[in-house]
């Protein structure tokens, strides 16, 4: 355990929206949206005082452009913090969000700081997947990695190729049911609490992004079965087995549990232990695999002292061989129970918050369960695990 307890306190989003020119964040600058969604956090949180904010990390994949100049520092002037909150940029690609929680948690554990803003913002229609990149030549001239390292959908497509047991039809019924889980979980009125509205502007005038876009509750296996294999001739991976490029922006007030009880702050979750973890870049979605076991080790627990999980569906493939690890079968109710990035979207530095931002709704209407794992995958092969404890268990699993 930490010297001090680190504590998430709340933790909101902007609703995702489809990347691209016809998605409703086309003329959006990814700043703005994580504006939208600190003046939300804020907003909804007002015994935080601004002024006692110890530090805002702001994570984006590409970091140029309007996710450029320490978004962390940008983003809190904009939202109208104190102008001496100060604020940085963390990048850890597809976990970056999860990055900038788990840094400050350091800095809470070691007393530095009682308070922070973390989460993380990409918006991949207007900075495309990899679009502006320079890999050193070195990676590839000296075959320090295999070029299907360097496409992400190929890296799942080399899943399939490794487990044979990862069948295309195992992942097509997983995606099917992310799209279902998320359904259901917006029809019980789940996701909507957590989410900050976006005003937004299109050709036909000014609109309101109030939910997540690109949700598809009318899948089914044949239509999946049908779709192409964008990767690879004959591959596995799909559009409807993968995460689409998505648009949005997470951010989750973090604090040690004794600033939160003396300003009277929620507690909507305890941080148990955190670790990331390296794999080969080539299969880069085994890597919540031995981060979890890290993580795990660290806290002292086994798999089967977590009764809740939120697992980043980067691809569906790269969620079964977790599952397959360590024993849980693909349709465990216990994990992604309001569904995951298949259906909801991956826009990568954010995606670690929104893992949080579910397991914590999850655990105010789970008493019964103690501990939780949020995990997800990372570009050239690293994992990230974090696993928190549940505030209002009162006994049981
Ligand atoms: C897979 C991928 C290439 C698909 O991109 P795309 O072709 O632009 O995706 P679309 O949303 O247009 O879907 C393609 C087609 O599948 C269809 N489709 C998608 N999901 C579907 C579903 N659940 N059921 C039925 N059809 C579906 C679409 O309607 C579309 O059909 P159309 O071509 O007839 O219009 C893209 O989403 C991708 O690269 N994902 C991975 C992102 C990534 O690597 N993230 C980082 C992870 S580490």
């Amino acid at each position: 355990m930490p010297e001090n307890d680190v504590v998430f306190v709340d933790g909101v989003r902007t609703p995702f929206g489809r990347a691209g020119e016809k998605g409703m964040y086309w003329r959006t600058r990814a700043d703005d949206l994580m504006v939208s969604a600190m003046m939300g956090l804020l907003e909804r949180n007002p015994g935080i005082p601004h002024d006692r904010i110890d530090d805002v990390a702001v994570a984006a994949t590409t970091q140029s452009g309007d996710q450029g100049l320490t978004l962390g520092r940008t983003t809190a002037i904009l939202a109208g913090l104190p102008l001496s909150v100060p604020g940085y940029a963390i990048d850890r690609m597809c976990a970056g969000a999860m990055t900038a929680v788990t840094t400050v948690a350091g800095a809470i554990a070691f007393g530095a700081y009682d308070l922070a803003l973390a989460g993380g913002v990409e918006h991949m229609g207007r900075h495309p997947l990899g679009g502006d990149v320079d890999p050193n030549p070195r990676f590839l001239s000296e075959k320090l990695v295999s070029p299907d390292a360097l496409n992400m959908g190929i890296t799942a497509e080399r899943l399939h190729d490794r487990f044979p047991s990862l069948t295309k039809e195992r992942a097509d019924r997983f995606g099917m049911a992310s799209q279902l889980k998320l359904e259901a979980a917006y029809q019980a009125g789940h996701i909507q609490p957590d989410l900050i509205p976006v005003a937004t502007r299109s050709d036909e005038g000014y609109g309101l992004a109030s939910e997540d876009e690109g949700r598809r509750p009318e899948t089914t296996m044949e239509g999946l079965a049908a779709l192409k294999t964008p990767f690879r001739p004959h591959g596995k991976v799909t559009a409807g087995n993968a995460s689409p490029l998505t648009d949005g922006a997470t951010i989750a007030a973090i604090a040690s549990g004794s600033f939160a009880r003396e300003l009277g702050l929620p507690i909507k979750m305890k941080m148990v232990s955190f670790a990331f973890a390296g794999v080969e870049p080539e299969v880069m979605g085994l890597g919540p695999i031995p981060s979890t076991e890290k993580a795990l080790a660290k806290a002292g627990l086994t798999i089967d002292d977590i009764g809740l999980f939120e697992l980043n569906e980067a691809f569906a493939v790269q969620v079964l061989s977790l599952l397959d690890h360590f024993g849980i079968d693909d349709e465990d109710p216990r994990v992604n129970p309001y569904g995951g990035a298949i259906a909801v979207g991956h826009p990568l530095a954010a995606s670690g918050v929104r893992l949080m931002i579910q397991l914590a709704h999850q655990f105010e209407a789970h008493p019964e369960v103690r501990y939780g794992l949020t995990a997800m995958c990372v570009g050239l092969g690293q994992g990230g695990s974090v696993i928190w404890e549940n505030p209002h268990f009162t006994g049981g699993r």
